[in-house]
């Protein structure tokens, strides 16, 4: 997750895919790599009965994926690091005409750079915040029109997002939430994205460790999100691609 902008949403898009990940059953670490320790704040915000997200570095499972939440730089060797780490690179753009300058600058930035260009990645961009139907919209989608590079997908502008981040949590985790019900198919969208950009080499999803928490578990709002979101009839959550967290028996 990169952008030389800050604030463009790279923390929430980092640590929203990894519960996306985990509600899907699969084992994911978040690297925090941009320095300013919100990715880890966010880890030891997460509710026990959440399903797990790892602070990869210092965790007891080996990850099927590991998401990088990515430092605000568009130094070359920051480019350089992130091209050999990654092996998909999401770039979070906001539709203001600034932001949308300096996305344009990042990823030409990017795509230009010897090291990747002697081994592109895929490249997405996540249209973040957006309002429907306006012009800051139709001008982000107009960038990105001219940009060849693929919108990997639309997040709406909205509070769950501030909310779920101080309480650890993901959309995906919010299954008693209507507003974001209505928001997961960007999440699940965005992971089948990915998945479909990983190079061939990756896994299939392995089974949870015996003993973690399973989405079942969690479908529930765990009580420090319900205090915070707000109280729900809760929904099963359906993804038909998604199998349920399994527990291994010993
Ligand atoms: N889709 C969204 N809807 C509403 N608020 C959002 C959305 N995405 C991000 N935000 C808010 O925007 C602010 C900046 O987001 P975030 O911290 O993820 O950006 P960042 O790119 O990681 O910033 P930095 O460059 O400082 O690391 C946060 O307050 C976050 O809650
Ligand atoms: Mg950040």
């Amino acid at each position: 997750m990169v952008n030389a902008k800050g604030g463009c949403g790279k923390t929430t898009v980092a640590t929203n895919l990894c519960a996306a990940y985990a509600v899907r059953g699969q084992a994911v670490g978040l690297v925090d790599h941009d320095g300013q320790g919100s990715g880890a704040y966010w880890i030891a915000q997460r509710p026990a009965d959440a399903p797990l997200v790892e602070l990869s570095g210092g965790g007891r499972l080996a990850p099927d994926r590991i998401v990088i939440d990515g430092q605000p730089s568009s130094s070359a060797q920051a480019i350089d690091e992130l091209v050999a780490m990654a092996d998909v690179i999401l770039v979070p753009v906001l539709p203001s005409a600034i932001d949308i300058r300096a996305g344009e600058r990042f990823i030409t930035a990017l795509m230009t750079r010897p090291r990747f260009r002697a081994a592109p990645r895929p490249i997405g961009v996540i249209a973040n915040r957006v309002q429907h139907n306006t012009a800051a919209q139709a001008r982000l989608m107009h960038f990105l029109g001219c940009l060849n590079v693929p919108v990997a997908v639309t997040l709406r502008d909205s509070p769950l997002y501030g909310d779920a981040m101080g309480s650890g949590l993901g959309v995906a985790d919010l299954f008693d939430v209507r507003a974001a019900r209505r928001e997961m198919t960007a999440w699940r969208a965005l992971v089948d994205w990915v998945e479909d950009q990983l190079p061939a080499h990756a896994d299939h999803p392995r089974p949870l460790a015996a003993g973690r928490p399973s989405a079942d578990a969690s479908r529930g709002i765990p009580a420090k999100a319900r205090s915070v979101l707000g109280n729900e009839r809760p929904v099963a959550p359906a993804h038909p691609k998604s199998p349920r967290p399994q527990r291994l028996s010993a």
